[in-house]
């Protein structure tokens, strides 16, 4: 079996419904975070069913998206075809998957969750795969999220500090490094998530 075979099946179980379980709508953060931004090439790991990466196409990006999860990248494909969205997707995991060093004006991920470690080597790579003046945005849970917020892993271990991907990220300037608020509506009732953003830019 192929290492952590079980979190790509977890997560080909989860998007095995005919509905999307995120939404057509990229993440707040991203769409506010990217709606400055030129267009140019972007690189969306974790791309899941793939509404960020749609949302960055149709604004004139070319986007390259990766995911792990044959069921994600389906459901991602579908939403690009309904949105007349030219993408190129590549099924591989993130810890393997090596991205071209400068290749790209944005590079985005969001809502990875990996061990500590593996978190660490895969924001190297995002970060060494930004272009000159290009920018990195880093968005996920925020470990306060845990006991303050509602969604997100369980984990802590896997959960994010702004300080710890500021930290990690090598060669950028880092621009934000924040804790942020979004509103998560539950039936009818609005709660709040608490989530990690940071916007990281290649000088030059
Ligand atoms: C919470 S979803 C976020 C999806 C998307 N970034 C978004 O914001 O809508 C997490 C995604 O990470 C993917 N993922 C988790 N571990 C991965 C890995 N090691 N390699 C590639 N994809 C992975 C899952 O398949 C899932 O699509």
């Amino acid at each position: 079996m192929a290492r952590d075979q079980g979190d790509r099946d977890g997560w080909d179980a989860r998007y095995g419904t005919a509905e999307l379980i995120w939404t057509a709508e990229p993440n707040v953060f991203v769409a506010r975070e990217a709606a400055d931004l030129p267009p140019g090439r972007a690189l969306d790991l974790a791309t899941g069913e793939g509404r960020n990466a749609v949302w960055l196409a149709g604004r004139g990006w070319r986007v390259t998206a990766v995911d792990f999860s044959v069921e994600g990248l389906r459901k991602a494909r579908r939403l690009a075809a309904e949105h007349g969205a030219d993408i190129d997707w590549i099924l591989a995991d993130v810890r393997d998957h090596r991205p071209r060093p400068r290749g790209y004006d944005l590079v985005l991920v969001a809502y990875l969750h990996l061990r500590a470690e593996d978190l660490r080597d895969v924001l190297y790579r995002a970060a060494e795969a930004v272009a000159p003046g290009g920018t990195l945005l880093v968005v996920g849970h925020d470990l306060t999220n845990l006991n303050e917020g509602v969604g997100g892993p369980r984990d802590p271990s896997v959960l994010y500090t702004a300080t710890g991907v500021a930290a990690a990220l090598n060669g950028l300037e880092v621009v934000r490094a924040d804790r942020v608020t979004r509103v998560v509506v539950r039936g009818e009732i609005e709660h709040t998530a608490f989530d990690t953003l940071v916007r990281a830019v290649r000088p030059g």
